[in-house]
């Protein structure tokens, strides 16, 4: 072993997850027979839906357990783009179409292609963390642009950054993890507007298109530029297979090429018998649709009992209605404590675990983000007991 490992320079600045910090205290304190409720992980705990099983098992059967083709199987790309026709009216060859392993494969190809060291980076806060500590990863300085209250894309302050000094990058994430909103269709257009006008890229991480309960559809930021908008999306959330590892990028062709270029040296292919279950899947609509509106039925039950049951929890502000993906991401300053102190102590006191808002951005470090993805609804209502308690204090 070397006895001063020289880190490489592209790691400064980039944070380690503090998520771990918590499932490791939560795991502890399992071990020793707590009856740890999370709240913390953003993954739905559903069985993998039979159909998209059943396609996945079939290609083991049927030895298609080889590399696939580097971009991903051409069935699959030409599925998504014509999903893309179908709902968006956009027009994508499957050559656009780029199949990664997860869509954190997806946004490190786009990030390491495209950002220069020292090229600036926008993103919108809070956000995923990934966004930010990838962007860094490939060199870029980053500024964080806060969202509104009510947790859309504030366009006046994204114009104020783009006039500073336009940005080589934007990246935007509605339905947003951690919040649960929706961003409104007129700010996705702005900024959309903004980033062309500025000869900026933006990505637009997708990822919970399918898991909205407003009735209303999802707008797709493409849509309002197809050649300038890179699209990130997952199979992960919607059918509930994150360990699967199935993302994919949309781009137009003289932006995919590059992302081609580092995804083509990163990975060999993104794993084939998932990649012949989605395509099978997203190429029988029936199905398809049928296992999004139920994932989507059991998300919105979680979300109304944890509507009833937490929102109205002393101590706690909502600033807008969460509608979308597993999350609920409050403000807990009226209960005296910041987002990391409340969620430390409650984990310790009470077994419960949530995230801090500091680990999504610095705009918002006293609200705590909230999953209903792995707890069902007595989960859910256990979960508001104890934290009623834990507040009374
Ligand atoms: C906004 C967002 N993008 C991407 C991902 C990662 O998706 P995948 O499992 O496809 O890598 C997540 C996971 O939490 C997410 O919340």
């Amino acid at each position: 072993m070397p006895k001063t490992v020289k880190t490489a320079s592209r790691l400064q600045g980039v944070s380690p997850s503090g998520l771990r910090e918590f499932f490791e205290i939560g795991s502890k304190l399992a071990a020793k027979g707590v009856d740890v409720i999370s709240l913390g992980i953003g993954d739905l705990d559903l069985p993998l839906p039979p159909f998209l099983g059943d396609a996945i098992a079939d290609a083991f059967a049927t030895g298609q357990t080889h590399y696939s083709s580097n971009a991903g199987i051409v069935e699959l790309r030409q599925a998504i783009a014509d999903r893309y026709q179908e709902t968006y009216n956009l027009e994508y060859s499957a050559d656009e179409v780029l199949v990664t392993c997860g869509a954190l494969e997806g946004l490190l190809d786009t990030m390491l292609a495209l950002i220069n060291p020292g090229d600036r980076v926008l993103v919108q806060d809070p956000a995923f963390g990934y966004f930010a500590n990838q962007a860094k990863l490939a060199g870029a300085e980053v500024e964080l642009i806060p969202m509104t209250s009510s947790f859309d894309l504030d366009i006046d302050k994204f114009r104020i950054a783009f006039e500073q000094k336009p940005p080589k990058m934007v990246i935007i994430n509605s339905p947003c993890n951690p919040t649960g909103s929706i961003a409104s269709t007129q700010s996705v257009k702005a900024i959309v507007e903004l980033a062309s006008d500025y000869d900026s890229i933006l990505i637009s991480d997708e990822c919970y298109e399918f898991l909205r309960f407003d009735g209303s559809p999802h707008t797709c930021a493409g849509t309002f530029d197809r050649d300038n908008v890179i699209i990130v999306n997952s199979f992960s959330k919607a059918l509930a297979m994150t360990g699967l590892r199935l993302g994919y990028v949309i781009a137009p062709v003289n932006l995919m090429r590059p992302i081609y270029q580092v995804h083509q040296y990163n990975t060999a292919c993104a794993p084939t018998p998932i990649q012949v279950g989605a395509m099978k899947t997203l190429s029988n609509p029936r199905a398809f649709k049928g296992i999004i509106e139920q994932h989507r039925n059991v998300l919105n039950d979680r979300r109304k009992v944890a509507l009833e049951s937490i929102k109205p929890i002393k101590g706690f502000t909502f600033t807008y209605e969460p509608m979308a993906g597993f999350y609920l991401f409050p403000n807990v300053e009226k209960t005296g404590m910041s987002g990391p102190e409340f969620a430390i102590s409650l984990l310790e006191e009470k077994g419960v675990i949530v995230v801090p808002g500091d680990q999504f951005g610095v705009a918002y470090p006293n609200n705590i983000r909230i999953s209903i993805g792995s707890a069902p609804p007595n989960r859910i209502r256990e979960a508001a007991a104890r934290i009623t308690e834990f507040v009374k204090k």
